[in-house]
């Protein structure tokens, strides 16, 4: 994905999802963000796997910290900047995530990122103005688990340090995640 992202202009890239009239349809979001899924017109009774969506996301807004399941991504900031961070996951059991930092720096448009199945699995996007990203989103990688993919949501503020560069950090609900950190 990140080769293929990179060979493409963000312009072209937002011509071709008509940008514009997706941006104007989902505004902002007073939480966290607001989105929608880019139709590129393939057969509609094809069970996809690569999900096509445009972020976006206001200032001081966030996609909030989340790890994953069954699933990796990629995000290409189209317009705006942010503040990202991602962490490696270690481990994960029922109340929480072990994880370990690994990016915390600004990117603005053209700054692609991804997350794999353990290496920089969890990510955290706030935006510093009013921002736009092009995700790839890839499901199923398993297609002999109960669930297609999972989102585990992340309380940052009560991560507790292991002192070894780890943090153990508890999961929540998407509401009191988006209350905190949205
Ligand atoms: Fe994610």
């Amino acid at each position: 994905m990140e080769e293929l992202l990179s060979s493409v202009p963000e312009t072209d890239l937002m011509d071709g999802i008509d940008f514009e009239r997706l941006a104007a349809r989902i505004g902002f979001a007073d939480r966290g963000v607001s989105t929608a899924q880019i139709d590129f017109g393939f057969d509609e009774h094809r069970t996809m796997h690569f999900l096509p969506k445009l972020f976006a996301v206001d200032t001081g807004r966030s996609i909030i910290p989340h790890g994953h399941s069954n699933m990796v991504s990629a995000h290409l900031p189209l317009t705006g900047a942010f503040r990202l961070r991602q962490y490696d996951l270690v481990s994960r059991d029922e109340r929480s995530l072990t994880i370990q930092p690994t990016v915390d720096r600004m990117i603005q448009s053209g700054d692609l990122s991804s997350i794999g199945e353990d290496d920089d699995n969890v990510h955290w996007f706030i935006a510093e103005e009013p921002s736009y990203t092009f995700d790839v989103i890839v499901t199923g990688l398993d297609d002999t688990a109960v669930q297609t993919y999972e989102i585990f949501n992340l309380d940052m503020e009560a991560a507790e340090p292991k002192g070894n560069g780890w943090l153990n950090v508890p999961r929540i609900s998407v509401s009191d995640a988006l209350r905190k950190y949205g």
